[in-house]
């Protein structure tokens, strides 16, 4: 189990002033400034989770993982790691842990990607039978075999990040740390990436938590996100319940004979309210969107209404997308 305990994070830097004078000026004047980059942050996370860590840049999203891998050590509040505090213990801690930084490698850039393997299996002490499982697993899911022999500088995006990946885990740790792991890969590779975490989580119970800018990581692999904004915490909780609390919103698109026929229907005579429903024309004219909340009204009633006035050659739902939920959230707030 992983507890985060009212956890804050400060940094304080040189003030910067601008251009050449400025900087000698800033060099000379021994002015701070303070930036609190997590904010009395406090959860739990229980063996076998996979939680989504989101937030825009410069939420604390880095700041948070490094506390709780042991890098950084909290200003204020403690991280618990099966009990260790990882700053304190960090030897400790290593044991139990895989760190992936998508932005940078932790492998030997000039060694061939398996000498990296065989130094680490030494570092974290992994024994030649339990090693050989790993591995076997890991070519599996990752498909490390096609370029075990390459210098790691010699790998795509893709692969090393893959590498990556199997290097975190070959010494089984139960919690695994993963800061943008599918950044700037493609569809293929993500798809990959994803799939290799939801079977290490599956087969060894491994608990994942991950940052992450894309959406389809989240949808694919995590049963709760907590969401940071500007260090505080502003969500947790499961997908399902943000996208029921905040993605009422749906559209109906319809292929119709008679847009204009649609237009002029009242609305607010089934809503009771002005501006319940808003349509939107393609520019053919074929096409009719209605964007509604599900509050005010059922998509039953807006397809009935609209096959009452004229023919309906075509229906689409189209549900909120959790990219424009969380946008929303990251604009106005909870
Ligand atoms: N070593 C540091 N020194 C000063 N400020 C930092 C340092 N690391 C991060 N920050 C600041 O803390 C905030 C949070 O950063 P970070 O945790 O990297 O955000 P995220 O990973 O969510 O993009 C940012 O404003 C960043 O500029
Ligand atoms: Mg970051």
């Amino acid at each position: 189990m992983i507890e985060v305990n009212h956890v804050s994070k400060e940094f304080v830097s040189p003030k910067k002033y601008p251009g050449l004078k400025g900087a000698i000026k800033g060099l000379l004047s021994n002015e701070k400034v303070t930036k609190v980059a997590v904010d009395d942050i406090s959860f739990k996370i229980n063996d076998g989770e996979i939680v989504g860590y989101i937030g825009s840049n410069g939420a604390g999203k880095s700041t948070t993982i490094k506390m709780m891998t042991g890098i950084l050590n909290p200003t204020k509040g403690e991280c618990l790691v099966n009990g260790v505090n990882p700053s304190k213990k960090r030897m400790d801690n290593a044991k139990n842990i895989g760190v992936v930084f998508g932005q940078r490698t932790q492998l030997w850039w000039d060694l061939p990607l398996s000498e990296s393997f065989t130094i680490l299996k030494e570092i974290y002490d992994v024994s030649d039978e339990e090693y050989k499982e790993r591995m076997s697993f890991l070519n599996d899911v990752l498909g490390l075999a096609e370029f075990f022999d390459r210098p790691v500088r010699t790998l795509s995006l893709g692969q090393r990040m893959r590498a990556d990946l199997g290097a975190s885990l070959i010494h089984n740790p139960k919690v695994l740390y993963l800061d943008e792991p599918t950044i700037g890969l493609d569809l293929v590779v993500k798809d990959k990436i994803r799939d290799a975490i939801k079977e290490i989580n599956e087969r060894y119970n491994t608990t994942v938590i991950l940052t992450t800018h894309d959406i389809g990581d989240i949808e694919e692999l995590c049963s709760r996100i907590i969401i940071i904004d500007q260090g505080k915490k502003i969500y947790d909780g499961t997908l399902d319940k943000l996208k029921r609390t905040y993605g009422t919103c749906k559209k109906v698109s319809m292929a119709v004979k008679h847009i204009d026929r649609i237009e002029s229907i009242d609305w607010s005579v089934i809503t009771g309210k002005a501006d319940s429903v808003v349509l939107e024309k393609d520019d053919e004219g074929k096409k009719v969107t209605l964007n509604f909340d599900n509050n005010d009204i059922e998509v039953s009633d807006i397809i009935h209404a609209a096959m009452e006035v004229t023919m309906v050659k075509d229906i689409e739902i189209i549900e909120t997308e959790l990219a424009d939920i969380v946008k929303e959230i990251y604009n106005h707030g909870l």
